[in-house]
């Protein structure tokens, strides 16, 4: 008795341990605390780092001070500790939509639908951070992480916080200075994982391509998508395919929503017949067309549905809207469960999913108290779901060699390698930005849908960012708004669609270098050189009656983003009629006119309902071809027109493939090298590298265009 007395006593004072860390990739550390879980977010994801890329990122020493990294392990619970100095800023955490600097925050990380608040319940509440100071950490855990970045005080901090008296001293806070980043996981150990720079882009590169770098998506998954009502017909169908060629908007996508299937929510996973009566003649006759089908679904089987009584054994003790749920880390779940996608679906012809529901409301999904029968947590697979359902629905495209493109609602770690997209049900415009931002701390991508809009100013500002966004959609499977709907605006609807099509080698570009180099194509200003992330403090209430401890609140940017190596994107909102963009140092130019507009300043912009604000770096190569209503086929070649911005000698990798096989993980790709100069008589010269010998080329006829004049 004694002697348990005495083991409970030293085991809840347990002190912190300096952690060991061992080099794993170069520029990458690993440590182990306590009895780390073997099922974790990199296990369920599967990830493989890309060694060859990380090699070429080079060695770096290790970025923190490894004596101020400690850990406890305290009734089956880990406890860990990272230091803060006084003027880092951090980002992460996960798909955050209100924030980017996440310094001071408290978030429980854990996959959920977005709720309107910045707390870690989120779409993909990735437990990875980065600091300004140029490294990051990663918490290899699958379970919910709470995290103090930056909030707590503990008595024995080396950079303590003074004490203020409140009755005299103006600079009193009622959040004291904190130097540390402190995470407990409700495990008795952990996997961490710490990354170098040293600037926060490396940070960000070497963690995308330890988890086998960025997604490619296939060329047509850069098109347009349009999402159509939940009860078409193949029919109907075609028909709004066919109003797409004839209007002349750009469509590479059709969604189609619960209503293909025989039953949803739960749902069959087969086709109604009545709706679609040959749903292979219906496929292949869009894809004839050049339009591909991507089908809604959510993983959860209904008592009709013909797996019903095959997966039954291998689904969780609770259902989710009267549907089982698979447990998709056993192969049999995962055979029958995904053999009748194939079947019905891949095999057909359905170039892709719309995984629905995978993410939260907690009185929709299993709950905590759920069991699965692999034995797994109701919590791990909760963080893991997303994950599963994108490892092995891609794997069904690997084994055809054809890639895919789809959307997903929840991810996590390890998820960067995945070709989905998340997206969700909130919709408001400007938190859609801020997501964009931060999804390049989450190591996962996220789109801008549009969906039906109050006034056609509205339409237009969504439609924009869409464009200048991971995937171009339209999510109308309830009000059935076409592109056309608004008739004054349609004019710059359709420019601005058919403008998203003439970037495509931009994009694909872009995309291969998410894949290849580990850098997001959608990205935080703060990841960009030269751009000062300037925090203004603003206090918000006067009155200390209504809030006793009301403070000063950051006031930060987070409506502009970099979209691919060049661009920076700053979009207007509904209802605003100017904006102020930030420009990091450097010369910036116009977009549509190659005009310079400032460097390393603020600037106010007022550009009318027809154009998104766009500014392009000094020496910006930005590759185009002529507009089409859909993404080159395999082999297609293509001219490109290469427009050069600025005065700064310019260079772009112009990637190139077949577009849609996996053929590129065995090499046949190129990247052909771009260069652009001004002469001394004004005139640019540009040149491509030659085509490699035995690779795809696609690249047609190249011209110059010199816009900065
Ligand atoms: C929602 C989803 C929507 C739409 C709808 C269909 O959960 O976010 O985009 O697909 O389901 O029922």
């Amino acid at each position: 008795m004694k002697t348990l007395f005495l083991f409970l006593l030293t085991a809840s004072f347990a002190t912190a341990q300096v952690v060991t860390w061992v080099p794993v990739q170069p520029g990458i550390w690993k440590a182990s605390v306590g009895k780390p879980e073997a099922y974790n977010l990199l296990t369920a994801s599967e990830a493989r780092p890309n060694v060859a890329a990380l090699t070429k990122l080079g060695q770096s020493a290790f970025p923190l001070p490894q004596s101020a990294i400690t850990a406890r392990v305290v009734d089956g619970k880990t406890y860990l500790h990272f230091p803060l100095n006084r003027t880092e800023q951090l980002y992460g955490f996960g798909l955050n939509f209100q924030t980017v600097h996440q310094r001071g925050r408290i978030l429980n990380l854990h996959v959920d639908h977005f709720g309107g608040s910045d707390n870690g319940r989120t779409h993909a509440p990735t437990p990875f951070y980065v600091s300004s100071d140029g490294y990051g950490v990663f918490i290899n855990s699958a379970r919910y992480l709470t995290v103090y970045a930056g909030t707590a005080v503990r008595k024995d901090s080396p950079d303590p916080p003074k004490s203020q008296d409140r009755n005299t001293d103006k600079s009193w806070t009622s959040r004291p200075y904190s130097d540390a980043v402190e995470i407990l996981v409700p495990a008795a150990g952990v996997e961490l994982y710490v990354f170098a720079g040293p600037k926060p882009l490396d940070v960000v590169r070497r963690y995308n391509l330890f988890n086998g770098g960025g997604c490619l998506p296939p060329r047509w998954g850069l098109g347009f998508q349009q999402r159509v009502q939940r009860l078409y017909t193949a029919e109907q169908v075609q028909a709004e395919a066919e109003q797409f060629e004839q209007k002349g908007f750009p469509l590479d996508v059709v969604g189609l929503e619960p209503g293909w299937q025989s039953k949803s929510y739960p749902c069959t996973f087969e086709w109604d017949k009545t709706r679609f009566p040959d749903p292979r003649d219906f496929l292949q006759t869009m894809l004839r067309n050049g339009v591909r089908a991507n089908l809604w679904l959510n993983p959860y089987v209904a008592p009709s549905a013909s797996i019903f009584s095959s997966i039954k054994p291998f689904t969780a003790s609770h259902t989710v809207w009267t549907g089982q749920v698979p447990d998709l880390t056993l192969p049999k779940a995962r055979q029958i469960f995904f053999g009748q996608l194939a079947s019905d679906g891949v095999n057909n012809g359905v170039s892709g999913y719309k995984i629905d529901e995978v993410d939260g409301y907690d009185s929709w999904l299993w709950p905590d108290v759920a069991t699965f029968p692999s034995g797994h947590a109701a919590e791990q697979m909760r963080q893991t779901y997303g994950l599963l359902m994108q490892r092995y629905s891609m794997d069904m495209y690997r084994k055809q060699n054809n890639r895919t493109f789809g959307l997903i609602r929840a991810s996590n770690g390890g998820g960067s390698q995945f070709p989905y997209v998340i997206y969700n049900d909130y919709y408001k415009h400007e938190d859609f930005i801020t997501a964009l931002i931060n999804s390049s701390f989450a190591g996962v991508l996220w789109t801008p849908e549009v969906r039906s809009s109050a006034s056609s100013e509205e339409w237009i500002r969504r439609i924009q960012t869409v464009v200048f966004s991971p995937l171009a959609m339209i999510n109308a499977w309830d009000s059935g708004t076409k592109p056309w709907s608004f008739a004054d605006v349609s004019q710059p609807v359709q420019d601005m669609a058919l403008l998203r099509m003439r970037m495509m080698p931009y994009w694909y570009s872009e995309f291969a270098k998410y894949h290849f180099d580990g850098t997001p194509p959608f990205r935080a200003m703060n990841l960009e050189e030269g751009f000062q992330s300037e925090v203004k403090h603003e206090l918000v209430t006067t009155s200390l009656e209504k809030n006793p401890y009301a403070e000063a609140v950051q006031k930060e940017i987070k409506d502009q983003y970099m979209a691919g190596e060049y661009l920076l994107v700053a979009p207007l909102f509904n209802g605003q009629k100017s904006r102020t963009v930030t420009l990091p140092t450097g010369n910036w130019y116009d977009f549509y006119t190659g005009e310079l507009v400032g460097n390393g300043q603020q600037i106010t912009v007022s550009p009318g309902l027809d154009r998104i604000p766009v500014y392009v770096k000094d020496g910006g190569i930005i590759p185009m071809m002529p507009a089409r209503l859909h993404a080159p086929k395999s082999g297609e070649t293509v001219p490109i027109e290469v427009r050069y911005y600025g005065t700064k000698p310019g260079l772009y990798r112009l990637y190139d493939d077949d577009g849609e096989t996996f053929n590129y993980e065995k090499g046949q790709y190129s990247f052909r090298e771009i260069r652009v100069a001004k002469q001394s008589n004004g005139q640019i010269s540009g040149t491509i590298s030659a085509p490699e010998p035995g690779k795809p080329n696609t690249v047609g006829a190249v011209t110059f265009t010199q816009m900065t004049r």
